[in-house]
């Protein structure tokens, strides 16, 4: 491989964004992602050492960037369970050449944390939060907590000096679809986004059904029924979430269309596991590890290299491949979301 040339994919995709999972844990059980019944007290989740460190976390960032990576997200699990996380967004932030520093979370602990992550130079928050409902939101949550604990997160971000939060709805058929318009109206005109995500086959514990995916196309119209919606061009290319602007200028909202409109043709995503492996999509089997060869003493630009040969020879598009039958019968035990954080 000649390594003066610009890093791609079999499919000509460069390598632009790594999405970090620090932990595998969660303080919720949302029924699509960690359904309680399996991720019960006795759950055994990664132990300490298996997990990488803030510096082996950095040196695989510092690696990618070094390859073309410009954003990095930092994902869980709940990321803010990790002890120490500033640590880690200051180790981040200071890298040359990282544009975009986001993190992903479910906001109950944002009270706690929002500052420190702000003043450590987190650019950017996704908060989850699939509905305003209170009973809709306790079922989804699957640990009965209620929508003011995630509301006095998003307030301290706000306070923080978070003032462009995203939101994360995943629209589950018969769940929680007849709540999106009253989610979009909340937050109309605050100058935040919420994005509506059809809900994915991911991992292997979540009984996905194709019945279950609410389309994109009927997501829009019932939004766009109560409030005038109408279409605008991307942020950049290979943006996930295909925009809407409200008609009366009051802001805008996401849909992400993994289901029905795939986007893997621009996908130019890694994932790096709590556990160290590099993931190069959200539907593999498993990843490469990265762990092993750390703790082995790899120089910086061996890591680059193995880093390298995995894009180099990556051919994922599994959204674009998805039919029914494989999403039911893939014969592949498919890592699980909360291991590689979305
Ligand atoms: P921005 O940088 O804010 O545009 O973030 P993003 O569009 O990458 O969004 P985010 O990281 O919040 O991802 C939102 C959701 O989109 C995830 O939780 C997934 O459900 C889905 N998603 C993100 N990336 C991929 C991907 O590569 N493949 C698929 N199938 N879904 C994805
Ligand atoms: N389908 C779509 N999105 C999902 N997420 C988790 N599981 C799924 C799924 N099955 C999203 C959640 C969260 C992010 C980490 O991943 O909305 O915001
Ligand atoms: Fe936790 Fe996020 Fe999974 Fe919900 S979707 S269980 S908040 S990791
Ligand atoms: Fe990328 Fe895989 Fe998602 Fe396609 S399915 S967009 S290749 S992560």
């Amino acid at each position: 491989m000649d390594d003066s040339l610009p890093l791609v994919d079999t499919l000509v995709r460069p390598l632009r964004d790594l999405r970090i999972s620090v932990t595998d844990r969660c303080n919720f059980r949302c029924t699509y992602c960690m359904p309680a019944e399996i991720f019960g007290d006795r759950y055994q989740f990664l132990p300490r050492a298996q997990i990488l460190s803030f510096e082996e976390v950095e040196r695989v960032a510092r690696a990618a960037v070094a390859l073309g990576a410009t954003k990095l997200r930092i994902t869980g699990g709940e990321p803010l369970l990790r002890a120490d996380l500033p640590l880690l967004v200051g180790k981040l932030a200071a890298i040359g050449g990282v544009d975009d520093l986001a993190l992903t979370t479910n906001a109950y602990l944002l009270p706690r944390h929002a500052q420190a992550l702000r003043d450590a130079g987190l650019h950017r928050l996704t908060i989850s939060l699939d509905s305003l409902d209170p009973a809709v939101f306790r079922a989804m949550n699957g640990v009965g907590l209620t929508i003011e604990s995630v509301l006095q997160g998003v307030e301290a971000a706000e306070k923080a000096g978070f003032n462009s939060l995203k939101f994360n709805c995943v629209v589950q058929r018969g769940v929680n679809e007849h709540t999106l318009a009253d989610l979009a109206r909340h937050f109309r005109g605050t100058g935040h986004v919420v994005r509506f995500i059809e809900f994915m086959d991911v991992g292997t514990l979540n009984g996905w059904d194709l019945a279950q995916v609410v389309p994109a196309a009927e997501i829009l119209e019932r939004i766009g029924s109560e409030l005038p919606l109408e279409p605008v061009d991307p942020n950049y290319t290979g943006e996930v979430a295909r925009r809407y602007r409200y008609t009366d200028g009051s802001g805008e909202v996401g849909i992400i269309a993994s289901v029905t409109q795939p986007f893997c043709g621009d996908c130019t995503r890694a994932r790096l596991s709590a556990e160290g492996e590099l993931v190069t999509c959200l539907f593999a089997s498993g990843g490469r590890d990265l762990k092993t060869p750390l703790r082995a003493g790899l120089s910086d630009a061996e890591l680059r290299d193995l880093i390298r040969g995995v894009w180099h020879e990556r051919t994922d598009r599994y959204s674009e491949l998805r039919t029914s039958e494989t999403a039911a019968r893939d014969p592949r035990d498919r890592i699980e979301m909360y291991r590689i954080g979305g």
